[in-house]
């Protein structure tokens, strides 16, 4: 039988769908909202802040998810008002810990269907990075701490990638640790990014990499030695980017999307469906409990700190 997150979303998503053709006020938000957003903005650019306040190491959860979709739904409905999106973290520890691992378990209930009511192909969080690589506005990433997993797949989604040289930024890809692969395609685009035998090498070790590493390789753009400096090039990058015709941003976005980002089919067939297989099964089953016990249900700790060089713990 399938484990009950292969089973009981269907029908959210089927409900999901009539509540959206039921006459609501524009400006109603189609998902619950939990305020893990906040969200300010000045000129043309909106400054998204990721503050998951039901987590301590900012999880990639359902309450973050729900409120994203909400965010893009916005911002894909071309608001030309906002030219520029800059994503930072609240939690100076976690940009985006990782998706929360009960999501793969049997018994979890989301307020998110499984599978996305636009592309009933991808699951939620893969058609919402999807969605997030395509918006009509830039969007930059600014790194003050660790990004794993779909947290890394978060930052392939977004334009551009910058980091501050603090301690607190470990990037990576660590599914393979787990007996999976990166769902959402984080190892299709990082190979586009960096290379394949670098992609290789960072996506099967699960190994944590620090930002001067990551700007060296072109994982992030730059890293910077202050958290002022990396704000102060963020803040002139945008407002430059800002100060142009939405039209040209949606343009050249269109063009470098088709150079360097794998097509929606690939990405379903050869990340998604791949993972979606692989999750069912007794050893990934018990790798996601195992990791469950080692990380204290995935709060702030030794693990969740510096998984890269904790890792065996998995296997002890
Ligand atoms: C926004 O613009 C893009 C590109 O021009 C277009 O494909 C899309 O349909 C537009 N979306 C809306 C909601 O108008
Ligand atoms: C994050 O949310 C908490 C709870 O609402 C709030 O106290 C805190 O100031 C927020 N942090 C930032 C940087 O917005
Ligand atoms: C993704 O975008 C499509 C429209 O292109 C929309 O129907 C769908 O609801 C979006 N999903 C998420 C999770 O953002
Ligand atoms: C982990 O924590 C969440 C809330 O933060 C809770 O709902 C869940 O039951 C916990 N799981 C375990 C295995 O303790």
């Amino acid at each position: 039988m399938l484990p009950t997150f292969l089973r009981f979303p269907f029908a959210f998503a089927g409900l999901i769908t009539l509540i959206s053709l039921l006459p609501i006020p524009a400006l109603a938000a189609r998902y619950p909202s939990y305020g893990t957003l906040r969200t300010t903005k000045s000129g043309g650019v909106l400054n998204v802040v990721i503050n998951n306040t039901y987590s301590t190491i900012n999880l990639f959860d359902m309450h973050v998810q729900s409120d994203l979709a909400n965010l893009v739904e916005t911002l894909q409905a071309n608001d030309t008002d906002v030219r520029v999106v800059v994503f930072s973290s609240a939690n100076k520890e976690f940009f985006i810990g990782h998706i929360d691992v009960e999501y793969f378990l049997p018994g979890y209930e989301s307020v998110l269907p499984l599978y996305d009511t636009g592309f009933p192909d991808m699951l939620f969080p893969v058609a919402l990075l999807w969605n997030i690589t395509q918006l009509p506005q830039a969007t930059i990433a600014v790194i003050e701490g660790r990004t794993r997993g779909i947290g890394n797949e978060f930052l392939m989604s977004c334009d551009m990638r910058f980091a501050s040289t603090s301690p607190s930024v470990l990037i990576s890809q660590l599914e393979t640790s787990l007996g999976v692969n990166p769902g959402a395609g984080g190892g299709m685009y990082l190979a586009r990014l960096i290379g394949r035998g670098l992609a290789f090498e960072y996506v099967l070790s699960s190994a944590d990499v620090d930002a001067r590493t990551a700007a060296r390789v072109g994982w992030v753009n730059a890293a910077f030695g202050t958290p002022r400096e990396l704000h102060a090039h963020v803040r002139a990058l945008a407002a430059r980017i800002a100060m142009f015709p939405a039209a040209g941003i949606i343009a050249t976005k269109t063009g470098i999307n088709a150079a360097t980002r794998l097509s929606r089919e690939e990405i379903v067939n050869a990340a998604q469906n791949v993972i979606a297989a692989l999750l069912p099964t007794p050893p990934v089953q018990g790798a996601f409990r195992r990791f469950i016990h080692v990380t204290r249900n995935q709060s702030i700790g030794k693990m969740e700190l510096d998984y890269g060089a904790e890792v065996g713990r998995l296997f002890e």
